[in-house]
């Protein structure tokens, strides 16, 4: 929805309010309001805001090198060297995050800040202290910090032993998040392990554009599948045997949830194919009672394997040990969640669309948007804001009353635009199914936004904004300020509620709280 300015700011504003309450008017009763302990938050991550890309001895990662590469060099001309400068910057991130009132903050660490060899050889000083004081002032100002392990930042020398294909990862990944969890699980207790395998494997290797760019679409996702679950359970038993007894925090992985809906009555079984083999692949093996792949992925992969002359499976067999290695290593469900996706079977002569559900190359089959979809500035993000509360009734029917944290969504914007109406109706109507599916009797404790301040959107560049602060990327100071979003998201926090009253905003405008 796109509102008129009408005369002056400050009646836009209380229109835009106005028209929003309305809207929500319709499905909404007083008693959908956040309950006490729900807790909201915003998210970032090392790459896309730190800039230092060098800083103090950091190493390489596939992404410095990916974007400092002769054939990338022209794509925007962009990289993340500086990006929002976090890496100096980041008690302006604090302050935000304190301005707008969130509980929890969640940031990634960047693997070869810490250790710029990627192994345990060399621990980086500084590297380390940027964490700590991060944590240190968050604390101090009443913020919890959630922390995340991996945000697509492999140091360059284990991709160049094969990365998430070689399954030496998993022990690579657990003595990285040892040390991280000795440096810093006395003063953080929720963890991210890795952020979104569907991304690190699927998005990945299928179009071979994102680091480390191979495109390899035959075996590289599922291989890298398998060990992402093992890596992942690895460092969640590294905490539970040396970190739990004196810590007791929690650990989760964050996968990103497509919704898929069917086209036609027709193509239910294909949706629940669709989600199995997009969500499924990334989350059964630890939340499902039986453990291992979804049965009917692993049915489909190997019956497509088959016919394709392989002796083998292309997805690759957990053995019992590793079954049993990886289920139930999760003390929540925490996903990430943007869009939804319409599927049908492919056409005679019709290629496969394979964006997001990359395996509707194995399941012939096409991607569409919901009919009459709005966007932000992402084309590939519709915004159909009812399949998030059908997404987290399933997510309970699947995997039963599991605590589920929301642990990104959010909407791009482009250019200049501290008025970002369009990313409050966003937030507004999103949040809203959040609520409706609580009502639904789904377990949501968290709620968290991408981003809390613009960042490098990968190859999306900085023109595709996301933050609920814009940041001056001209500005060698990366000064920051609130969109309407972060006043927005401010008052929903303050009065726990989605209807605020309208004085709200207009008391952070004027800098009266
Ligand atoms: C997620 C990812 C983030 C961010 C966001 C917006 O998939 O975790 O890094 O880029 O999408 O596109």
């Amino acid at each position: 929805m796109r509102l008129q300015r009408i005369v002056g700011e400050d009646r836009a504003i209380r229109t835009n309010i106005y028209l929003r309450n309305a809207l929500l008017g319709t499905a909404w009763s007083s008693r959908l309001e956040f309950p006490p302990g729900f807790q909201f938050g915003a998210a970032t991550s090392s790459y896309q805001i730190e800039g230092g890309w060098d800083a103090d001895g950091k190493g390489p990662s596939i992404w410095d090198r990916l974007f400092h590469s002769a054939a990338n060099s022209g794509y925007f001309n962009q990289t993340g060297d500086v990006a929002a400068d976090s890496y100096h910057q980041w008690r302006q991130d604090v302050k935000a995050a304190a301005d707008m009132g969130l509980d929890f903050y969640r940031f990634s660490i960047s693997w070869p800040r810490i250790l710029p060899t990627g192994r345990t050889n060399v621990v980086s000083p500084a590297g380390v202290r940027y964490y700590s004081q991060l944590i240190d002032v968050l604390l101090a100002a009443g913020i919890k910090p959630v922390v995340t392990l991996y945000h697509f930042e492999l140091p360059v020398t284990i991709q160049d032993l094969g990365g998430w294909t070689n399954p030496l990862i998993v022990d690579l990944f657990g003595e990285y998040a040892r040390l991280v969890y000795s440096l810093y699980a006395d003063r953080v207790d929720t963890w991210i392990t890795i952020n979104e395998g569907i991304v690190i494997c699927d998005l990945t290797y299928n179009f071979g554009q994102f680091a480390p760019q191979i495109k390899e679409p035959t075996f590289a996702p599922f291989l890298c599948n398998k060990h992402v679950m093992l890596a992942h359970a690895k460092a969640y038993r590294i905490y539970d045997e040396e970190f739990r007894a004196k810590c007791g925090g929690k650990v989760s992985i964050a996968n990103n949830l497509l919704w898929v809906e069917p086209v036609t009555p027709d193509d239910l079984e294909l949706a629940e194919l669709g989600r199995q083999h997009s969500i499924g692949r990334f989350s059964h093996p630890i939340f499902s009672k039986e453990g291992g792949w979804p049965p009917t992925t692993e049915k489909l992969m190997r019956a497509v394997s088959r016919r394709e002359g392989y002796s083998q499976s292309r997805l690759p067999a957990f053995t019992d040990e590793e079954k049993k290695f990886v289920q139930g290593t999760a003390d929540f469900f925490s996903l990430n969640h943007y869009t939804t996706s319409m599927i049908r079977p492919a056409r005679a002569g019709e290629a496969p669309g394979t964006w997001f559900i990359n395996g509707s190359a194995e399941l012939n089959a096409v991607l569409e948007h919901p009919p009459g979809s709005t966007y932000g500035a992402l084309d590939i993000m519709p915004i159909y804001p009812p399949g998030f509360r059908r997404l987290l009734n399933w997510v309970r029917q699947q995997y039963g009353d599991v605590e589920v944290f929301v642990s990104e969504n959010g909407l791009a914007t482009s250019g200049t635009n501290l008025e970002d109406h369009i990313r409050v109706d966003y937030l507004t109507r999103y949040m809203e199914q959040v609520l409706l599916a609580m009502e639904d009797g789904v377990r949501v404790t968290g709620y968290t936004v991408w981003s809390l301040i613009d960042n490098f959107e990968w190859f999306d560049g900085y023109n595709t904004k996301f933050g609920l602060y814009e940041v001056d990327f001209e500005d060698p100071a990366r000064s920051r300020r609130p969109r309407l979003s972060a006043h927005h998201y401010a008052c929903v926090i303050k009065h726990r509620r989605l209807k605020y009253p309208e004085s709200c905003v207009q008391e952070r405008r004027n800098g009266r709280r």
